[in-house]
């Protein structure tokens, strides 16, 4: 057995709590300690030394026709200094504050900036409690409101959110800091025809008036508020797992997720319980930017990782171990980013490699490290030659644009390479002990590197070059070099055809998604409009299921100017919002003339269907002349 060192009892000690309507626990908040810059967060206008919210009582109305969120936030407060609380809004419009009396509180917004405005209440000494009423604005970043028309039943309407990094703010006043944690509730009203789900407690049938109620009772920082409505069904995978979706995708999802409560046993099994209750998945409509987001109790998921096949849900694994770094214990500011996504990358790899064996996980590494290896090359030669360090310096940026795969392939290379310096077992404990032990609490790379030099590396008595891996640019040398023999096998056969083998005789067979896209990423260069024939006539790339191969095969016919691909390439683009797959597409076209036509005219009737993230980036990039092209993951 894979997973034997646990005793099977510790594994639902403290389960079954968060994601099921219960009372809230009360209020565990964390302020961050102090203003120095390295906990100062730059991305919101709260102060926490002075007051920080520790519970949050949502109470709003989803009008699905005028695409408006509206009602009343009431927040308990936990003051340290000073007589007022500074809110993180963006766009909304806030009616009027009060206390939990009713009675007016005084309130001004601040100016805009690219944080939004700083809402700043002034409080009574003996306010404890206050509530905001407000709408949101016409433009909410985080809300994408979907036409029937965007949807896969096409019947109705679908809104949802996304408030990683920063775009809480435009639907709630909120203190929008990953640092700042608190519980929350809430009560949301949508049209009695569609369905809404949070990433708290969840309701699996419909309420026969558009009322749900929702908890969570672990305390989390706000981009983890999430919401989505539509209409939507719940299909059981087993007692803690489940799946949201059209009607049309939910049974498709239910099968391809079939193991998803395998990989919280897994999970469980190397880095201690789940703390959350439910695990359910909720496949949204195909304009998420995101292949997934870690919303707690409840994963906001693209439906592109439904290939019929299961051969894309390393990212469910991915999206889950999330619960543990990320959720649980959480990077204190956006430049602590690599916190959450490098060891989410790396523990990616270990459900994966237990699930489904060390090839599968190794070419999943291999996969990252050739991303890796193009990020870095692109940084190097940006406009932020600094941003391929671990620890970022994101101050007045928008903190999107730097987030890449940095830090979640070089992030993941460093903790393998922290287990290979002590062993997995070592390695193992280490990081249990750390997810227990900062449980709720947030985390900054300091404080991270004063407790791995002495829980780790002094014990162990190893040299590491830690420094250069957190503070220096580029790939140290010492970053372990993934391997895959099974890649391997791919390349000789990319050779072969090369050298005049026919493609449909290459020994292909029983290649998976992984090996396609490999094959796919080493194709020679400069190949003709025959030889594309060729590969697509053997493989049906443009018909591919598999949106990673499409989205790939979709590259190399704009690298080669492949006319029988576009107008399933402009399909894509014009449905799929995931910004992973517009970036290397839309960069692609602008390297010639005509594809930057072809960008254009593509872009003009697909942006209305993009969320504000995937707009912004792709904005930038069509925007780009000089030689900084953007980078995004
Ligand atoms: N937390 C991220 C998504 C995110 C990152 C949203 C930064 C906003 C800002 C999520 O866990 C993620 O990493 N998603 C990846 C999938 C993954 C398998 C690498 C994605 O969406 O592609
Ligand atoms: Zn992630």
């Amino acid at each position: 057995m894979l997973y034997t060192r646990i005793p099977f009892v510790a594994l639902f000690a403290t389960a079954l709590v968060a994601c099921q309507s219960e009372a809230p626990s009360g209020t565990t908040s964390q302020p961050i300690a102090g203003t120095d810059e390295v906990t100062m967060d730059h991305h919101s206008n709260a102060r926490p030394v002075e007051a920080v919210i520790t519970h949050l009582d949502l109470d709003v109305q989803v009008d699905m026709e005028n695409q408006k969120i509206f009602g009343k936030a009431g927040y308990a407060i936990d003051v340290h200094q000073g007589t007022g609380i500074i809110l993180d809004t963006d766009g909304l419009v806030i009616e009027k504050v009060t206390d939990k009396s009713g009675s007016a509180l005084a309130y001004n917004l601040g100016d805009s900036t690219m944080l939004g405005r700083a809402l700043r209440i002034d409080l009574r000494p003996e306010t404890k409690y206050i509530i905001v009423h407000y709408a949101t604005g016409r433009k909410a970043k985080a809300l994408q409101w979907l036409s029937p028309q965007q949807t896969a039943d096409k019947k109705y309407p679908f809104l949802f959110t996304q408030g990683e990094a920063i775009l809480s703010r435009s639907w709630i006043p909120i203190q929008d800091s990953p640092g700042i944690r608190f519980t929350y509730a809430a009560k949301v009203k949508v049209p009695h025809e569609l369905m809404a789900v949070m990433s708290a407690s969840n309701a699996q049938e419909r309420s026969l008036d558009g009322v749900y109620t929702f908890e969570l009772d672990k305390p989390v920082p706000a981009y983890l508020i999430a919401l989505a409505v539509g209409d939507i069904e719940f299909r059981a995978i087993d007692e803690r797992t489940g799946v949201y979706g059209e009607h049309s995708v939910v049974d498709r999802a239910a099968w391809e997720f079939a193991d998803m409560g395998k990989m919280v046993k897994v999970a469980e099994s190397l880095y201690g319980p789940y703390r959350w209750g439910r695990y359910d998945v909720i496949v949204l409509p195909p304009s998420f930017p995101f292949g997934g987001m870690e919303n707690p109790c409840l994963t906001f998921a693209t439906p592109t990782i439904i290939a019929g096949d299961r051969s894309l849900t390393a990212l469910i694994a991915h999206e889950l171990a999330h619960s543990w770094s990320g959720n649980l214990v959480t990077n204190a500011t956006w430049n602590d980013f690599w916190l959450n996504e490098g060891f989410t990358v790396y523990f990616e790899g270990r459900i994966s490699e237990a699930l489904y064996g060390a090839d599968y996980a190794g070419m999943l590494a291999q996969l990252g490290r050739q991303d890796l290896v193009a990020t870095l090359d692109q940084i190097a030669h940006g406009a932020h030659p600094e941003d391929s360090k671990l620890r970022l310096d994101l101050k007045g940026r928008n903190p999107d644009d730097g987030m890449t795969d940095v830090a979640y392939e070089k992030g993941a290379s460093f903790m393998r390479l922290l287990e290979e310096k002590v062993g997995r077992p070592k390695f193992d404990a280490f990081l249990r002990d750390y997810f227990d032990r900062f449980a709720f609490q947030s985390m900054t790379t300091d404080k991270f590197l004063a407790h791995l030099e002495e829980h780790l590396i002094n014990p162990n008595h190893i040299e590491l070059n830690v420094e250069e891996w957190v503070d220096g640019v580029g790939l140290p040398d010492n970053a372990p070099v993934p391997l895959s023999d099974r890649f391997a096998k791919v390349d000789q056969e990319v050779q072969r055809w090369s050298k005049g083998t026919a493609a449909k005789e290459l020994a292909a067979k029983e290649w998976s998604a992984f090996e396609w896209m490999h094959f796919l990423r080493h194709l020679p260069e400069g190949l003709s409009d025959a030889q594309m024939h060729e590969l697509d006539a053997a493989f049906g790339f443009t018909k591919s299921a598999n949106s990673e191969i499409l989205a790939a095969w979709f590259e190399q016919s704009i690298r080669n100017d492949y006319d029988p691909a576009f107008a399933e390439m402009d399909v894509f683009l014009n449905t799929v919002g995931r910004r992973k797959f517009l970036v290397p597409l839309y960069k692609e076209m602008l390297r010639t003339e005509k594809g930057r036509l072809m960008a254009q005219t593509i872009y003009n009737s697909a942006r209305p269907n993009y969320h504000s993230v995937s707009v912004h980036t792709i904005d930038d990039i069509l925007a780009w002349k000089d030689d900084h092209p953007p980078v995004n993951f």
